[in-house]
């Protein structure tokens, strides 16, 4: 085998599931007979994975390859930019920066190794942005970043096509992992020595997996059961879609001493009327009575996202939302200004709250959660 020996190294942006993809990842080639390294200059193979979510996490990556481009010219190595930006922007860069040497999409990690190996034989350049289901081998080495927590994926992708989101492009369709394959994986972690697991999906509650003609396993079912494993101390999942968050999910999460309660919601905006322009399924006060639901039965802390400048946001859709982050005093909340993706329903929309405006009410949230997350002894 060519590769035996060859060192790599992974930079990570984005979300959770690129921390866990990137750590899978790296497992796989570890068992091919790649060294991880910390640094990128020691690398013969150096991996970007990417994250598209926002204008500026293409910008960071960006930034990076720049350097990477000058280190290619010292000494040749094999640079891969992967995961959501490869989707995204694919095409246009590996035609555009000629030392990208591969170039794949999220759903077709578990083809890297092979890739590799190719590229090293062959001394060949490879984009591969076929959208499937990867095959489960991906999921199985026992390399972990971390020893005493580990993220199991039980979906990947979105089906639900929230108007500013570019991940259901990137991610692909929504596509649900075996329902006995994640109860194995967490098995191996505990035989690790892990206690605590964090579930990770778009949207959990979109977990629906036939397991016979007649039965059907769904989100609360999948935790239900992952409860019952033993040696599982801690268990979390995120994120949870204001739409389809059902009481049952609260009923299981207050009578369980193993699932965190805690819940990320996010929210997004305070205002109906953005709500439906967002695709997003919900109203505000659909919202407000689920955290009471919450509240009520779990007794649990809570965190959330929200947008703000999404085009046609007046100020007073803005105040609405400033008006529910003081009501519902999360524990904490991520902010972000409004940024058009390609792909997505509202990229043809004008983006009509200037920047200075943005700003501004980023600015503001900002400052009022922090008071709140100061405030709430609710952790
Ligand atoms: N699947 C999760 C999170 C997806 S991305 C969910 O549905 O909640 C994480 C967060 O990034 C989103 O909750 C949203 O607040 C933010 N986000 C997504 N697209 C964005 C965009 N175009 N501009 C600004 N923020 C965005
Ligand atoms: Fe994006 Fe909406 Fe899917 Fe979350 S639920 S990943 S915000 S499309
Ligand atoms: Fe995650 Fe960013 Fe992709 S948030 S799903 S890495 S676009």
């Amino acid at each position: 085998m060519q590769n035996k020996g060859l060192k790599f190294f992974i930079r990570t942006y984005g979300c959770q599931m690129n921390d866990r993809d990137s750590e899978a990842l790296a497992g796989l080639l570890i068992e091919k007979g790649f060294k991880l390294v910390g640094n990128v200059f020691s690398a013969d193979v150096i991996l970007i994975n990417t994250c598209s979510v926002r204008k500026h996490a293409e910008q960071r990556v960006l930034s990076f390859l720049g350097t990477l481009k000058g280190l290619k010219k010292q000494k040749n190595r094999i640079i891969g930019l992967i995961g959501c930006m490869a989707k995204n922007r694919g095409e246009e860069l590996f035609k555009k920066l000629s030392y990208l040497d591969l170039i794949i999409a999220p759903s077709n990690f578990d083809r890297i190794p092979y890739y590799l190996e190719k590229i090293t034989k062959e001394k060949i350049r490879i984009i591969d942005l076929e959208e499937r289901k990867r095959e489960e081998f991906f999921y199985h080495s026992s390399f972990r970043f971390d020893s005493s927590s580990a993220y199991v994926v039980i979906s990947t992708g979105c089906s639900n096509f929230c108007s500013y989101c570019i991940v259901p492009f990137t991610r692909g369709k929504l596509r649900i992992r075996d329902y006995h394959d994640i109860i194995e994986e967490i098995k191996r972690n505990v035989d690790m020595g892990i206690k605590k697991i964090t579930l990770l999906g778009q949207n959990v509650n979109d977990y629906v997996f036939r397991i016979s003609k007649d039965k059907v396993i769904n989100f609360v079912d999948l935790l239900a059961r992952i409860e019952k494993i033993e040696g599982i101390e801690e268990i979390d999942f995120i994120t949870s879609h204001p739409k389809n968050t059902t009481k049952d999910l609260f009923f299981l999460m207050a009578s369980s001493k193993k699932i965190k309660k805690h819940l990320h919601l996010p929210f997004q905006s305070g205002s109906n009327k953005i709500l439906k322009l967002m695709r997003r399924g919900y109203t505000k006060e659909k919202y407000l009575e689920l955290v009471e639901e919450y509240k009520k039965i779990v007794k649990g802390t809570i965190s959330t996202d929200v947008i703000v400048g999404f085009p046609y946001e007046e100020e007073e859709d803005f105040l609405e939302t400033e008006e529910l982050l003081k009501r519902i005093k999360f524990k904490y909340a991520y902010i972000f200004k409004y940024s058009p993706r390609p792909h997505t329903e509202a990229f043809s929309w004008p983006d009509t709250v200037p920047l200075e405006e943005k700003e501004k009410r980023h600015a503001l949230l900002l400052d009022l959660q922090r008071k709140i997350s100061l405030c709430e002894k609710n952790s």
